[in-house]
């Protein structure tokens, strides 16, 4: 593959804008390192985009800050889905919000992309949760390559676990996926408080939504689980496929007797015995899944080698920033081969 790569990102937020940081700051390491240079070419947003063929200036881009329409190269009303086919681009990043029902617009982006071969990399797990197969067919009939890692743990290497695990067979996994309820968890544990007030603490310190029901009810953990199964145990399901039960009914008293019998409740994601499960679970107390506050933890159980856990930060842009740069530098390296 050619040193430089011409890149799109659709969406610029949170993630978005972390990513333009770690583009500019990895410059020199991945050009000596990687052979890698990234010709961002255009950054969508809503209402339209940045757009030069020959590179934007990430530093100038950067430096505007929030008035990043007035550069040069704004152009206002048009779309991804319109000026995806017209760029020369190899790889478009999808860093959009997740409609948790259509998947939209991510789910539009990434099979536009693909069908005009171009690979994609998401932060988005919408798309994955709801049409895995579907997004995959599809890659692979156009040689395609698509990369999700932040969508399940953000940059804890939960997916390209496969890769380091090729002849170590996994059967299972369990997992913490959702750092809110883990965090309103951790509190009522810990402090003795009911379930309201360990969620208005998690809303005043901005670990929790305004409208939480997507964590606290298990959505946003099932369709993470949804990702891990299909991913790594192959098999081919969708978020309707999983049982979920929330934490919201959860009271001190329930945490408090299994204390004293020395266990926690957790907001376990299970894969295992072809079920996908999001509910509370009763944990031994020095279990490596008891983890406190907004960390992410996946056990995987493996047949021949026991269970190999990992942990880390779930959540944040620079987290995630950094697994989609390490998803691109991936695409590079996997393309080099061929
Ligand atoms: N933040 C994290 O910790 C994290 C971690 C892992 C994965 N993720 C996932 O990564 C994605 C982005 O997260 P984020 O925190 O960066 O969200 P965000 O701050 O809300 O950023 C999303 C950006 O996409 C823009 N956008 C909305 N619709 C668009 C469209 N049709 N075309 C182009 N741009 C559009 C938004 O513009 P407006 O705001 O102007 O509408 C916003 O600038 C989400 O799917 C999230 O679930 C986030």
């Amino acid at each position: 593959m050619k040193m430089k790569i011409n890149c799109c990102l659709i969406g610029k937020g949170n993630v978005g804008s972390c990513l333009l940081e770690l583009i500019e700051e990895k410059k020199e390491a991945l050009k000596h390192y990687y052979d890698l240079e990234i010709g961002l070419i255009a950054i969508f947003e809503f209402d339209g985009a940045l757009i030069n063929q020959e590179g934007l200036d990430l530093s100038e881009i950067r430096k505007l800050g929030k008035d990043f329409r007035e550069s040069q190269y704004w152009k206002s009303d048009i779309t991804a889905i319109d000026y995806i086919p017209k760029l020369n681009l190899d790889i478009c990043i999808e860093t959009t919000p997740t409609n948790p029902k259509t998947g939209e617009p991510a789910l539009s982006h990434i099979i536009k992309a693909i069908e005009h071969n171009i690979d994609v990399i998401a932060s988005n797990k919408g798309p994955f949760y709801l049409k895995y197969k579907e997004i995959h067919k599809l890659a692979n009939k156009n040689h395609c390559i698509v990369k999700y890692e932040a969508t399940v743990a953000s940059c804890v290497p939960t997916l390209s676990m496969k890769q380091n695990l090729l002849a170590n067979e996994i059967i299972s996994i369990r997992a913490i996926l959702n750092g809110t309820s883990n965090y309103i968890l951790s509190r009522m544990s810990s402090e003795g408080v009911d379930f309201s007030l360990a969620l208005k603490e998690a809303q005043e310190l901005g670990y929790a939504e305004a409208d939480p029901t997507l964590d606290i009810e298990g959505y946003d953990a099932a369709g993470k689980i949804v990702i891990l199964a299909n991913e790594i145990l192959h098999w081919d399901l969708t978020i309707d496929d999983v049982k979920i039960n929330g934490i919201s009914k959860i009271t001190p008293q329930a945490i408090d007797l299994a204390k004293s019998d020395g266990f926690v409740i957790k907001h376990l994601a299970i894969a295992e015995n072809n079920r996908l499960i999001v509910e509370p679970r009763i944990i031994e107390k020095d279990s490596p899944l008891n983890i406190s506050g907004t960390l992410n933890v996946i056990e995987f159980q493996t047949k021949r080698a026991g269970p190999i856990v990992i942990m880390g930060r779930g959540a944040g842009g620079y987290e995630a920033a950094s697994a989609i740069l390490n998803d691109l530098v991936s695409i590079k390296l996997s393309r080099q081969k061929t």
